[in-house]
């Protein structure tokens, strides 16, 4: 069970050398953590391993942010994205991730993820695109709340004659 958390205003930042890295099972339970993870997010690797990887969701995300995730690591892609991620304490820290399906002679396994520091540019592009996604989330409810976000993202980025990856990556890279 995942322990009810109150989001505080306090950002948690890492180095620009340090990646956080976490492996998981077909379901997202934590098969792995480093170090840096524990560091971050506050948690003992005893807390961590066996958990739902939404141990560290933030209600700030968008929940069709991780139905894209899903859908794209479970054809066998690799997914790249911000995500704002929450410690034990309710602090915040925004990352950038890349998450890739675990091969085993041709099956997938399990995922892995690694994730940098998230620049700040980058954070001051996505949050609005988060935001906005979070506000029609709320309006279209539950059962087509992915659907309706995701609606509304693809169609801002085709305005922008870009994708959710290709405008990840130039943030990253920019
Ligand atoms: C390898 C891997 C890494 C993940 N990393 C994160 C993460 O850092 N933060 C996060 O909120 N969700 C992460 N997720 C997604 C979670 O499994 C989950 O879908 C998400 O937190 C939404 O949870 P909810 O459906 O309970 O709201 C990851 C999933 C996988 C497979």
């Amino acid at each position: 069970m995942k322990p009810r958390i109150t989001p505080t205003q306090t950002e948690v930042t890492f180095a620009p050398h340090e990646t956080i890295v976490s492996k998981t099972d077909l379901k997202g339970r934590i098969t792995y953590a480093n170090r840096v993870f524990m560091k971050v997010a506050n948690y003992s690797e005893e807390e961590l391993l066996g958990a739902q990887h939404n141990i560290v969701r933030h209600p700030d995300m968008p929940r069709g942010a991780f139905k894209h995730l899903w859908d794209t690591i479970q054809e066998g892609r690799e997914w790249f994205g911000f995500v704002k991620n929450m410690t034990k304490e309710g602090h915040y820290y925004w990352v950038f991730a890349n998450v890739t399906p675990d091969f085993e002679a041709g099956r997938i396994v399990g995922y892995f993820s690694v994730r940098r520091q998230a620049p700040r540019a980058a954070i001051r592009a996505i949050e609005p695109l988060y935001t906005e996604m979070r506000r029609i989330e709320q309006e279209a409810g539950a059962a087509q709340a992915c659907a309706a976000s995701l609606a509304w993202l693809t169609a801002k980025l085709t305005e922008l004659r870009t994708d959710y990856e290709s405008l990840v990556l130039s943030l990253f890279h920019d």
